[in-house]
């Protein structure tokens, strides 16, 4: 097979399914996807030491922290001979090019250039001298690096991608249960070869759990799980009717009692899922996941784990253990959604014709997530899909 197969699916008219993975990750195709704040980083990746290297939408970028310690994003090209920039070095929070250290502040301007020496008008030729040569006499003539804004909150670090920060068309998510005292809460940063719509339905998605996790998370009951899914001014939430569904693995530790379960799914656009898992007045599994596109097939997925256990748990040795356990433990589940999002890439990759996906009842909140996707893609002008209630029904 020759052809390479196009990553965007068929837009007859009426169809549900509508996606364009490539489309959704280029800044110049991806309409209002881009107007939004994206997660760039953890705020403990991001050291006054060394600068960050990133890709959003196919976009490179040198990550640094100023004199103030705010973080600065900037295309990652040297003006000079075009050095990645994030291979070179930060200090007194200025950015350094690693091939003949010209130096840039946080406004993406050239702010010292060794080889004119101390001067920075260059110490051999006089300023006709420079001028015949066609050679740029100071730093800041040289013009400036694209810059990109950005903003830290609950532990991470966002860049905005679009044109104007002041169209952006919501604020940062907020990080569940961030800073709460009764809470912990940890993070985990994941690579996953798959693109922003395939894996927020991912993580939207029980009917998988039983096959993909299987043993790890929930075992198949077959039983039927009714839902209400709600579209509602750019979220999706699902409530599941499940009061006696039982999770495996940690899903023990947190509801040793067989408390009922109230169990939740809210995806808010364009690449936000938020699941929540409570039994009781007081013990909760709360997961977040931000999905920052690098290209079509290629994410970084910045998930948040929050939980409250049913008893007090003093700081000790038990609550260190146990914490070390649910690390260990969500590595291994999310282990087991990159393996089947692989799957899923090589069967959409590996011939023509991908993405045409035929969907059941239990594909509803997809359909919507598509909706609400695909018209920000298109610009997200007007009101966007309408809002909708509908029960649904399914087997795990
Ligand atoms: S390429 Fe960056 S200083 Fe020369
Ligand atoms: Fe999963």
């Amino acid at each position: 097979m020759t052809d390479r197969p196009r990553l965007s699916s068929p837009h007859d008219a009426g169809q549900a399914t509508r996606i364009d993975l490539e489309a959704e990750t280029d800044l110049s195709r991806c309409g209002a996807l881009k107007d939004f704040w994206y997660v760039a980083c953890l705020s403990t990746e991001l050291t006054p030491r060394a600068p960050l290297s990133r890709t959003l939408f196919g976009t490179p970028l040198a990550l640094f922290r100023d004199s103030s310690g705010k973080p600065a994003a900037l295309f990652d090209r040297c003006l000079h001979r075009n050095a990645r920039l994030s291979a070179g070095d930060t200090f007194d929070g200025k950015l350094g090019c690693p091939y003949h250290g010209w130096v840039y502040d946080e406004a993406g301007a050239c702010v010292e250039i060794p080889s004119l020496g101390p001067s920075q008008r260059g110490a051999l030729l006089s300023e006709d001298g420079h001028a015949r040569a066609g050679l740029s006499l100071r730093p800041c003539d040289v013009g400036k690096v694209r810059t990109f804004p950005t903003l830290e909150q609950d532990g991470l670090v966002f860049v905005f991608m679009g044109d104007d920060v002041t169209k952006a068309r919501q604020p940062p998510f907020r990080v569940p249960h961030w800073g709460d005292p009764e809470w912990t809460c940890y993070f985990m940063v994941t690579r996953f070869p798959n693109g922003v719509t395939n894996l927020v339905e991912n993580f939207m998605d029980v009917p998988h759990t039983v096959f993909v996790h299987k043993g790890w998370f929930r075992n198949r009951k077959r039983t039927q799980v009714p839902a209400t899914v709600e579209r509602k001014q750019g979220s999706v939430l699902v409530t599941y009717e499940q009061e006696n569904d039982q999770l495996t693995g940690a899903g023990f530790l947190l509801n040793p009692t067989g408390e009922p379960m109230v169990h939740t799914d809210h995806y808010f656009v364009p690449n936000v899922t938020r699941v929540d898992y409570l039994w009781g007045q007081r013990s909760g599994y709360v997961i977040s996941s931000q999905v920052s596109p690098i290209g079509p097939l290629d994410s970084l997925v910045y998930t948040s784990i929050s939980y409250r256990l049913p008893l007090d748990m003093p700081k000790n040795l038990v609550a260190r253990g146990l914490r070390r356990f649910m690390k260990w433990y969500t590595t291994q589940v999310i282990g087991q959604d990159v393996d089947i999002m692989r799957v899923q890439n090589e069967g959409l990759t590996r011939a023509p014709g991908g993405l045409e996906f035929k969907s059941t009842e239990a594909d509803l909140l997809h359909a919507d997530i598509e909706a609400y996707r695909a018209w920000l893609r298109d610009g997200g002008l007007g009101e966007g899909p309408e809002d909708a209630k509908r029960r649904i029904s399914f087997w795990i």
